[in-house]
């Protein structure tokens, strides 16, 4: 085992999941039997404590936390370590009745009524008062148990309040980010559209649906502000727990593609990535290949928030959820394929929402390893089982992680800028399907990209592709310049640079902050076209590619012109263009190509880095997912099948899991080979 891994004390691929032994306190019975299947099951973890908070204090101030330390200490006696989490994602009555600043204010202005979860106010001093008494109990009880090996903060961070409190404190972050000075806030918010001017910090509120929906400029900054506030609640407690135990790691739960907080900026306060995978296997609307790419899209952007570190897939479920459309059962096979794909693309652990189903309420028909049959004895339990004994062979793996060579940058908050512009066609900006869409086709030429933000540092990539990188925050040019200078090639797409980090647009021409020299471009108009509009572009080799959606018009090039448009007013102007810059090179992609033309132009420019051309010579079949983790002694390949069919892949060696030689991949199968 490598020395980075996550979990040394454990020694292996963490398997485990959320388990609520406090639904269950006056069924010893069951108790007892839940060990024994866990220990069956090929469990090492079970994460406990995440909706406990009625249950370890019942009223204010009475603490009952016997049972969950009985139920620790018989798990690790059993070989089965926790995962602690803190309680704050759900509260109990009495709290909301005493407190009720605890409760969210919504976006009408109402104070919302005790219920759900997720939905306190990120301010509320009490509430964060509570909460911090509550994480005192927790570390002085766990924070030296050798059994508790992390802690899981709250749970799933998310929304918004627009409490009195939580309006001051917004001001507060205004005025501090524009240095007290109300004139730079109507600057950069150019509030003299509308006569929006303010005279100071106060009279400013956030977008409340019957108030201010209409400046860009205070949408972004309340999300900003949302995401920082969150993220202070956050590292409270974890600031709380690690009094007692400094070592001890912290994590939260992130969400599939949760648009309402930036994790780039909540990453920072954690020790570990996590998140909570739900996809929509066997749907109607993709090829299952299709979920599978979605879902690495997803863990690529977990993962690369800490390069050089493994991540946790915190949650996921054996068998069906209960909040799809169509809670569809996962077909035989393919609960281990999901769980092999995070591990292949740098997971040391594979959990699970639930261990054993509730009796009632919300969730009482959400999948979970036990069923309401109670039994081993189902198909479920067996294909967990073989997961179990499945990660115990990849032991190895654990600390290494993936060196990969190509990136795409994503950033909220061009998403959130993309949310708020009022242009273009609004049903087609589509960004996070663009960066997904040229993710796919990297992967479908057997190369895995890192997905980081635009002032990440690119200097291990050979190519990076910066799709609809609509808004240039500040470091985000320099950085670009700096990575093609020196020898990175990099391939931008329509709608690069319009606005800096206030949405104000640029002048003199898009992309703006000296992107245009680094093209050799100018964008000088965009077109948004009709759903059913097609346009094409002819490249000087003689391919023809599909536009739809959009096209911008180029200016001023200096660059070398790879293919022109097809049609329209604008026939014969480039659509493609490739500029040398330093020792680099920038490519300019003008339009909306389909997915086939996009890996014709991303071959293109892999013929322009060291390696990666050759990376992709590898031509594994389509459908056939590719990654390599590497550590200090070893590196590990992992492929796998998405599909239904047999996939032939040459022979690649003796797979870890069978103990063959392996050629071919039946559906769902994966190998793993150790070098
Ligand atoms: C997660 C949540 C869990 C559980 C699960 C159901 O988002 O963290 O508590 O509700 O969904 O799929």
């Amino acid at each position: 085992m490598e020395k980075k891994a996550l979990f040394p004390q454990v020694g292996r691929i963490i398997h485990g999941g959320d388990y609520n032994p406090e639904q269950w306190l006056d069924r010893p019975d069951i108790l007892e039997e839940d060990i024994r299947l866990m220990k069956k099951a090929g469990i090492n973890e079970a994460t406990l404590g995440v909706f406990s908070w009625s249950m370890l204090e019942p009223r204010e101030g009475e603490f009952d936390f016997t049972w969950l330390k009985e139920i620790v200490d018989k798990l690790y006696e059993n070989g089965i370590y926790t995962i602690m989490a803190t309680p704050s994602g759900a509260r109990p009555a009495w709290l909301d009745e005493k407190y009720p600043e605890a409760r969210r204010v919504n976006k009408n202005g109402v104070r919302e009524l005790h219920g759900i979860r997720h939905n306190h106010c990120m301010t509320s001093p009490k509430y964060r008062e509570l909460v911090r008494i509550m994480d005192e109990k927790l570390g002085e009880m766990f924070g030296n148990h050798p059994g508790v090996i992390m802690w899981h903060i709250s749970n799933e961070f998310g929304g918004e309040c627009y409490c009195d409190k939580c309006v001051q404190k917004f001001r507060d972050y205004l005025r501090q980010k524009f240095d007290g000075d109300i004139e730079k806030l109507n600057h950069a918010w150019w509030n003299t559209f509308w006569s929006h001017n303010f005279n100071n910090f106060d009279q400013i509120n956030p977008p409340f649906s019957h108030g201010e929906f209409s400046s860009m400029g205070l949408s972004l900054e309340w999300r900003r502000f949302t995401t920082i506030n969150t993220a202070d609640f956050c590292r409270a407690e974890i600031e709380t727990l690690k009094k007692y135990n400094p070592d001890k790691p912290a994590t939260t739960n992130f969400m599939t593609m949760y648009d309402g907080l930036d994790y780039r900026v909540m990453e920072k306060d954690l020790d570990v990535i996590s998140w909570d995978s739900y996809p929509r296997y066997h749907n109607d609307y993709e090829k299952l290949s299709d979920t599978f790419y979605f879902n690495a899209f997803c863990h690529a952007q977990m993962r690369s928030m800490k390069r050089d570190k493994p991540f946790m897939l915190m949650e996921s479920v054996p068998s069906l959820v209960n909040w799809h459309d169509v809670n569809k059962l996962k077909k035989p096979g393919v609960h281990k394929l999901t769980c092999l794909q995070a591990v292949a693309m740098g997971s040391d652990t594979v959990q699970y929402f639930q261990w054993r189903k509730g009796r009632g309420s919300f969730e009482q028909y959400h999948g979970a390893v036990i069923d309401h049959l109670g039994s081993d004895d189902t198909r479920v339990f067996r294909e967990v089982a073989d997961v179990g004994e499945t990660l115990l062979k990849l032991k190895d793996v654990c600390g290494t992680t993936l060196k990969n060579r190509a990136a795409i940058i994503y950033d909220w908050d061009t998403r959130w800028a993309f949310y708020e512009v009022r242009a273009f066609a609004h049903d087609t900006i589509r960004y996070d399907d663009t960066c997904i869409s040229f993710y796919k086709t990297m992967a479908k030429l057997g190369i895995e990209c890192d997905i980081v933000a635009s002032d990440s540092d690119l200097s291990q990539y050979e190519f990076v592709i910066a799709p609809q990188m609509y808004m240039l925050r500040n470091k985000t040019s320099a950085n670009l310049k700096n990575y093609v200078k020196n020898g990175g090639v990099l391939l931008a797409t329509y709608m690069c640079g319009y606005v800096d980090e206030d949405q104000l647009c640029y002048l003199g021409g898009f992309p703006g902050d000296g992107l245009k020299d680094v093209f050799g471009v100018t964008i000088e108009e965009i077109d948004a076209y009709y759903p059913s509009e097609r346009n094409t572009v002819k490249t000087d080799d003689g391919e023809v590619y599909t536009v739809r959606d959009y096209a911008e018009i180029l200016r001023d090039c200096k660059a070398r012109v790879l293919a022109t448009y097809g049609g329209d007013f604008y026939e014969g102007s480039p659509a493609i263009t490739e500029n040398a810059c330093g020792s680099g090179h920038a490519i300019y992609l003008a339009a909306r190509i389909d997915e086939t033309s996009q890996e014709k132009l991303i071959k293109h420019c892999l013929g322009l880095t060291k390696t990666l051309a050759s990376e992709c010579e590898r031509a594994l079949p389509e459908e056939v997912g590719y990654f390599v983790r590497c550590g200090e002694n070893n590196t590990f390949e992992f492929f796998l099948n998405y599909s239904e069919e047999t996939k032939n892949i040459g022979n690649i060696g003796t797979d870890m899991l069978t103990g063959e030689e392996i050629s071919a991949l039946k559906p769902y199968q994966v190998a793993v080979v150790k070098h």
